[in-house]
């Protein structure tokens, strides 16, 4: 049997594009089409092997080399900086991290900034920075009501098109830094496999366009 390249992909609305790169790639597993609840699927003739995961977890599965590659968005690997090498963006999965606030916000710098978020790191990093002083809430999801019931003055969160902060009534106050899709390897599997990632790689660079870093 051929060494398989193990390779995880995030759960949801961007994987079903990754596989799509993947696939004209050359690099197809039909089986994964099939509406089941499977989550791992191989093909043994192009020696892959894909599995589904959260979007958040794929650079774990990467970093501990259960996985050999991966697609990540860039605000994970930003706020978790897993050991793993970030081999090229796919050009994919395109947001960005901003600040946003109620309409009316206006910023008090005499007082201490609250602010909710998932992105713990990446809002501390950014509000040290530009030497704000910041309390920051950590939360898990639905980060747009806090500024709505009073729990923090801002968020810091993905904005993809804006309507979810639209039908929040927030807007955006400030841009952190803009997101993409990137391709992840292990360190380890990147030196055994290196013809079989690089040969992958190469074939998806030719669906994305010329995204190297
Ligand atoms: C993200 C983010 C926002 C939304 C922004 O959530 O937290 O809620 O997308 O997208 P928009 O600008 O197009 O409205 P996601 O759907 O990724 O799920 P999550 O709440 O689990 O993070």
């Amino acid at each position: 049997m051929k060494n398989m390249l193990n390779v995880a992909l995030p759960k949801g609305r961007l994987g079903e594009k990754v596989y799509a790169i993947f696939e004209s790639a050359g690099f197809p597993c039909p089986s994964i089409k099939e509406q089941n609840r499977k989550l791992i699927f191989e093909n043994e003739e192009c020696a892959v092997r894909y599995f589904w995961v959260k979007p958040s977890d794929v650079a774990i599965y990467v970093e501990r080399g259960a996985a050999d590659i991966g697609v990540a968005g860039k605000d994970i690997l930003l706020e978790y900086r897993p050991d793993v090498y970030e081999l090229f963006d796919l050009n994919i999965g395109k947001c960005r991290m901003a600040v946003a606030a109620k309409k009316d916000f206006r910023d008090d710098p005499t007082k201490t900034l609250r602010v909710a978020t998932k992105f713990s790191r990446i809002a501390g990093e950014y509000y040290a920075s530009i030497g704000r002083e910041i309390d920051i809430i950590h939360l898990n999801g639905s980060i747009e009501i806090a500024p709505i019931l009073g729990l923090s003055d801002v968020i810091v969160d993905i904005v993809e098109t804006g309507t979810t902060l639209k039908e929040n009534d927030l807007e955006v106050k400030e841009t952190i830094v803009p997101i993409s899709a990137r391709l992840i390897a292990n360190k380890t599997g990147f030196k055994f496999k290196t013809e079989q990632i690089t040969r992958i790689m190469d074939e998806m660079k030719k669906q994305c366009g010329e995204n190297k870093q």
